[in-house]
């Protein structure tokens, strides 16, 4: 009995597999190496003295994926497998539905005909917009999102969520807040490839020199600071929660609730400059910053409410804003190290 982690090369995806390894699940990864490198899985494995199994092919190819249902008895599937660049998919939306959409079709398919349950999603706090009210639980009614990206999240939260009810089969979506850090043993981490666009990364790169200053995008919001809020969750926080969410689709036979939903956040805001300034203290660095104009698309504040999580699967985010961003350091450095 397996689980098919897609993606699971990637930065969530690998944390994940760290810990579903850690637990004693049998892992298969599928990973077209499109956002990754083969070093992270030798990684995994130096990590968890395991050797996952691993197929490097683009989901799109659905005859090579029904081979790997063949090879292995799949009983269910987290699926990380998605281009994520929020100004990209802008610019390529065809190419963002198909392939964060069929890729999510084929293994439904698999799935719909071998009877397989327990399918868990990568969603994204941002099918709630801006929303009005904070924290954000999981009933705050869903807003358009504005890009494209957001847009293949909400679609595949309605593709699976139509699926669990016409087939009788278990899912969860689960919502990320601002996934941030790095493993512990510094050997897994988010890969610096092409100028970042999410905050954490682009302040790690400043702090090494590797980029001259950190642009803060605005600080004329309604907030403390004036700068945009956001809930960062430590990734292996966050990954440990896909093992609870796992475990609970598995453990629970009753068909009551066929789609879990659940916010995986901290519960608590953070705004641009307090992340910034957290980072200089933990790692007792200098990041250089300038104030610029908001960014198009951002919204002002967004928060968890994590009762939910907590509640039904026992998990909580606990690690400290300054112990994620130690991480980072560390990941920082460990990549440093390989290109000398
Ligand atoms: C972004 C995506 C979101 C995606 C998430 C994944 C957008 C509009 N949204 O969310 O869809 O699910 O990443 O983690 O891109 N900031 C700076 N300077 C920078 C980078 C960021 O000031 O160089 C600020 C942003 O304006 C924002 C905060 O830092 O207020 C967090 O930004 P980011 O890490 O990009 O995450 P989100 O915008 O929340």
């Amino acid at each position: 009995m397996a689980i098919l982690v897609t993606g699971g090369l990637g930065y969530i995806g690998s944390h994940t597999v760290v810990e579903l390894l850690n637990n004693n699940f049998d892992v298969v990864i599928v990973d077209d190496l499109s956002n990754s490198e083969r070093f992270i899985l030798k990684n995994i494995e130096e990590i968890t003295g395991k050797k996952p199994a691993f197929y490097p092919f683009d989901l799109k190819r659905k005859e090579l994926l029904t081979q790997v249902f063949d090879a292995h008895e799949i009983t269910g599937c987290i699926n990380f497998a998605a281009s994520k660049a929020v100004g990209e998919s802008q610019l390529k939306p065809v190419d963002y539905y198909e392939n964060n959409l069929f890729s999510l079709i084929n293994i439904l398919q698999e799935f719909k005909e071998r009877q397989i349950s327990n399918f868990i999603f990568s969603s994204s706090c941002t099918v709630y917009g801006q929303a009005d009210q904070m924290p954000i639980d999981e009933n705050t009614p869903l807003k358009m999102p504005e890009s494209v990206y957001g847009k293949t999240k909400q679609m595949g939260e309605e593709i699976l969520t139509d699926f669990a009810k016409a087939y009788h089969r278990k899912i969860s979506l689960l919502r990320y807040f601002n996934p941030i850090g790095a493993h512990p043993s510094a050997k897994l981490g988010e890969l610096p490839i092409g100028i970042p666009n999410n905050l954490v990364p682009y302040v790690m790169q400043t702090a090494a020199g590797v980029r001259e200053k950190l642009s803060v995008w605005g600080d004329d919001y309604p907030t403390e600071d004036g700068t945009a809020v956001r809930d960062y969750i430590y990734v292996v926080d966050l990954a440990k929660a896909h093992v609870a969410a796992l475990q609970k689709l598995i453990n629970d036979p009753s068909e009551e609730t066929l789609v879990d939903i659940y916010n995986l956040g901290t519960g608590k805001g953070s705004s641009v400059l307090e992340v910034v300034k957290a980072f200089e203290i933990a790692n007792n660095v200098e990041v250089p910053y300038q104030i610029c104009k908001r960014r198009e698309g951002d919204i002002t504040i967004a928060y968890a409410h994590v009762d939910k999580a907590e509640k039904e699967l026992s998990w909580k985010a606990g690690t400290p804003l300054e112990e994620a961003l130690r991480t980072v350091w560390e990941w920082q450095k460990y990549l440093e190290s390989r290109n000398t």
